[in-house]
């Protein structure tokens, strides 16, 4: 953290969306591979998955199009660009299965695990598509959320000055379990859901209340409409980070809060984001005076619900 900190741009007007992916990036993957990744590659895995998503955005949001995708070929060059992201990881998966050393990161927990029922490990296959899921569902989820919370700070000054003086000289223990840091960050997530919507397919008729829910069909789960509506929240268009605090936490109108989804298929990297979003903030707030532009930024619901740009004067402290 220190590190990246060291080099953050100040100035007005400073775009800190980018900065906030590119940090989001790096985290991840340091936590998936504690080794030191070749620049040349990392770059490569990020630009590779940036592209991805980008590609499949527009598959998802103009579907009509296919067709033209696969004749001007833009399928396959998308299909070699996951194929190479895929070779990089497979030949960090070998360099690992000759190692001796235990690195004690991501990667060397999904080698170690073993199938209850059989006790055989996973594919190198399997191991891929599951270091490849945590890298796109553990990166831009996590910058939306950091960058929207540096607007709301910003926009909120004396919020931003109230957290400030309750998070000097923590230690990292103290930091992911303080309160009005992770009242912030929930805040922020009820506003602006990084994952603002979510579908489930039903599996078997089934029925909830008056409607009748036949086999096949999609529902979807607007968090974003939940977490701002007056039944569930009171003042839910307002920023009101205390309204997560512990003493409030319970009141009647607190009830539908799934930044991270809920059931079976919950984010597993929950505690993981809500942990390196603390630390972050801590750090940053620490470290830099943030105030508003009086840009507002724009919201594009994609996959996830991203701003256009996040513009702050950012100086040191
Ligand atoms: C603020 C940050 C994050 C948010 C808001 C978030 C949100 C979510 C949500 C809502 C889901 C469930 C999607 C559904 O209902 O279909 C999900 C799934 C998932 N998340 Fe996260 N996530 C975050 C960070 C992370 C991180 C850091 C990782 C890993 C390092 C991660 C890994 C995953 C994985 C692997 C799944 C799929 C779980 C499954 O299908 O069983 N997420 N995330």
């Amino acid at each position: 953290m220190d590190n990246y900190l060291k080099d953050f741009p100040v100035g007005k007007n400073i775009d800190v969306y980018p900065l906030m992916n590119k940090l989001a990036f790096e985290i991840v993957i340091n936590s998936l591979f504690n080794v030191n990744i070749q620049e040349e590659k990392r770059n490569e895995l990020s630009n590779f998955i940036s592209e991805i998503q980008d590609f499949v955005l527009k598959e998802v949001n103009q579907p009509y199009l296919s067709w033209w995708f696969r004749l001007s070929g833009e399928e396959k060059i998308n299909l070699e660009r996951s194929k190479r992201a895929r070779e990089i990881i497979q030949e960090l998966i070998y360099n690992r299965k000759q190692s001796p050393e235990k690195f004690n990161d991501l990667l060397d927990m999904l080698l170690d695990a073993r199938y209850e029922d059989n006790g055989q490990p996973m594919s190198d296959d399997q191991v891929i598509d599951e270091i490849l899921i945590m890298l796109i569902a553990g990166h831009e989820t996590s910058a939306n959320a950091l960058s929207f919370t540096l607007f709301l700070l910003a926009e909120h000054p004396k919020q931003l000055q109230k957290l400030k003086n309750g998070v000097s000289g923590l230690s990292i223990e103290e930091t992911v379990k303080n309160e009005a840091l992770l009242s912030v960050i929930n805040e922020t997530m009820r506003l602006y859901p990084p994952a603002w919507i979510s579908d489930r397919v039903a599996l078997a008729d089934d029925r909830f209340k008056d409607f009748i829910i036949p086999k096949d069909t999609t529902l979807v789960l607007y968090y974003y409409g939940l977490h701002r509506d007056p039944e569930n929240f009171e003042d839910p268009q307002s920023f009101h980070p205390d309204r997560f605090l512990k003493k409030n936490i319970n009141k009647e109108k607190q009830k539908a809060f799934y930044p991270f989804g809920a059931g079976p298929r919950m984010c597993i990297g929950n505690n993981f984001a809500l942990a390196e979003m603390a630390i972050f903030l801590q750090e940053f707030i620490l470290h830099f005076d943030i105030t508003s532009t009086g840009h507002t930024p724009g919201l594009k619901p994609l996959i996830t619900l991203r701003p256009d740009k996040i513009i702050l004067n950012v100086s040191r402290n």
